[in-house]
């Protein structure tokens, strides 16, 4: 039997005691009992709940189109923003080759548009468009979010020019909403392939849909794997109604009443680069999910050791108004050892025939203490290794605690309506139809 991810909640002992967090895991079960009936807000944003089962019919046809659009280019450009990026990128820089750029023999390339609205950013991706034969998958729910929408236009001309209209249509997969957006009718009038997001999962949330899932299965990576790792979570947090021993509520309980406690920012920490869009992901799920009505917890991530040598001194010695979740991965898949040296002139022979991972191991440790006698309470949770069952498993864990923690929080943790106001402004400065009024005293305000 295979391993879990685990959470220590050690070193918040000092802020908050076990029986403190193991009473509001326990009072929480109402809000997993909520999710489970359906009876909390947002309840019909429900459908991750059970992805991991509900998916497996799609899973071979999913594949089958990772391999049709690898067959047929060398290159996707994948097209997308929010919950519709996050999560395939998350796990496509976790498992891919750090240097994968250099290393174009090792899987099929893929890159990232629709997530901005730089022009150097598309600039720069058409000048290598030119000179590759390549594929787009395009991925937006509503189907009329502006920046991807913006990039699918730009990218599907240039397909268009390069290869002819309809070549073009047999190299471009649509996933979205079944019936609503624009996307949808466009996929019908080019002959598309598509898949849906279903009605019942936000973006957030959507990362073991095809959203998520072809993207990763076009890197070669093994969606089954990824999708048993959160339905081995799903087993084991979701009918779990015993506070104690569920790990999303004990997360959830620990992070509300660290918040309680006037700790106000929650920051994921990771010392492997290749977790950096895992918190990335993490941040929009947490910071879209909880943050709305004047309430939540900020959620921060950053990259140690890198960053204990910028932000470290802040969280070592700045506000105190923030808390910490260290990810930890235990075994490298790689091995690497300190050299021993004649003339010792650096002074490292007390790590020679050390492995970096150790080296990296007691840096944590000893940060977790360092920031503990600081006065930032740590939570901890440890990943056995990084493939995609774990992977699977942290996205589990953490949907079903932001679920929890939402309804601890009381706020709909399903909607975002927050995100519409920059939307508004945005399309009256640019004189959309129906934003004349509100251009007019935008552009005042301007002045
Ligand atoms: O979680 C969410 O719902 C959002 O972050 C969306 O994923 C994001 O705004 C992109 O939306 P869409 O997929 O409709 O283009």
């Amino acid at each position: 039997m295979k391993e879990n991810i685990s959470l220590s909640l050690k070193n918040v002992g000092d802020f908050i005691s076990l029986e403190e967090i193991t009473a509001l895991a326990q009072q929480s079960v109402r809000h997993l009992d909520s999710l489970n009936n359906k009876t909390g807000a947002g309840n019909d944003f429900l459908g991750w709940l059970t992805l991991p089962d509900d998916i497996l019919p799609q899973l071979d046809n999913i594949e089958k189109s990772a391999e049709y659009l690898r067959s047929i280019s060398d290159f996707t450009v994948v097209i997308g923003i929010g919950g519709s990026y996050l999560g395939s990128r998350a796990v496509i820089e976790a498992l891919s080759h750090t240097f994968s750029t250099l290393r174009k023999d090792l899987h099929h390339e893929v890159v990232f548009a629709g997530q901005n609205l730089s022009e150097d950013y598309i600039a720069d991706l058409i000048e290598i468009l030119d000179k590759v034969n390549y594929s787009i998958v395009v991925i937006s729910k509503s189907g009329v979010t502006t920046e991807p929408a913006i990039a699918f236009r730009i990218i599907r001309n240039h397909l268009e020019n390069k290869v002819g209209k309809e070549e073009a249509g047999k190299r471009i997969i649509a996933i979205t909403d079944s019936k609503k957006g624009a996307l949808r009718p466009l996929a019908q009038l080019n002959g598309y392939q598509t898949f849906v997001i279903p009605d019942n999962i936000g973006g957030r949330y959507s990362v073991l849909t095809p959203a998520g899932l072809l993207p990763i299965a076009l890197c070669g990576f093994d969606i089954r794997s990824l999708v048993n790792g959160a339905k081995s979570m799903e087993q084991i947090t979701r009918i779990n109604r015993n506070g104690a021993t569920n790990l999303s509520l004990l997360y959830a309980a620990t992070r509300n009443l660290i918040l309680q406690s006037g700790k106000t920012t929650e920051i994921m920490i990771s010392y492997n680069p290749k977790l950096h869009y895992f918190a990335e992901w993490w941040k929009q799920l947490y910071g879209e999910s909880e943050g709305k009505d004047r309430k939540g917890i900020f959620p921060a991530a950053v990259d140690f050791t890198t960053d204990l040598h910028s932000l470290g001194q802040y969280i070592q010695d700045g506000q105190r108004i923030m808390f910490e979740t260290v990810l930890s991965v235990r075994e490298p898949v790689k091995k690497v050892t300190v050299p021993k040296e004649e003339e010792d002139a650096d002074q490292l022979n007390y790590l020679a025939g050390q492995r970096l991972s150790q080296v990296d191991h007691n840096a944590e440790a000893g940060t977790i203490l360092a920031h503990n006698d600081g006065k930032v309470p740590v939570m901890h949770i440890t990943i056995p290794e990084l493939t995609e069952y774990y992977i699977g498993q942290l996205f589990y864990f953490f949907e079903l605690a932001c679920g929890v923690s939402g309804y601890i929080l009381d706020v709909n943790p399903f909607d975002q309506p927050g995100v519409e106001a920059y939307k508004k402004n945005m399309f009256a400065l640019l004189s959309k139809p129906g934003y004349e009024e509100s251009g007019k005293l935008l552009r005042e305000r301007l002045k």
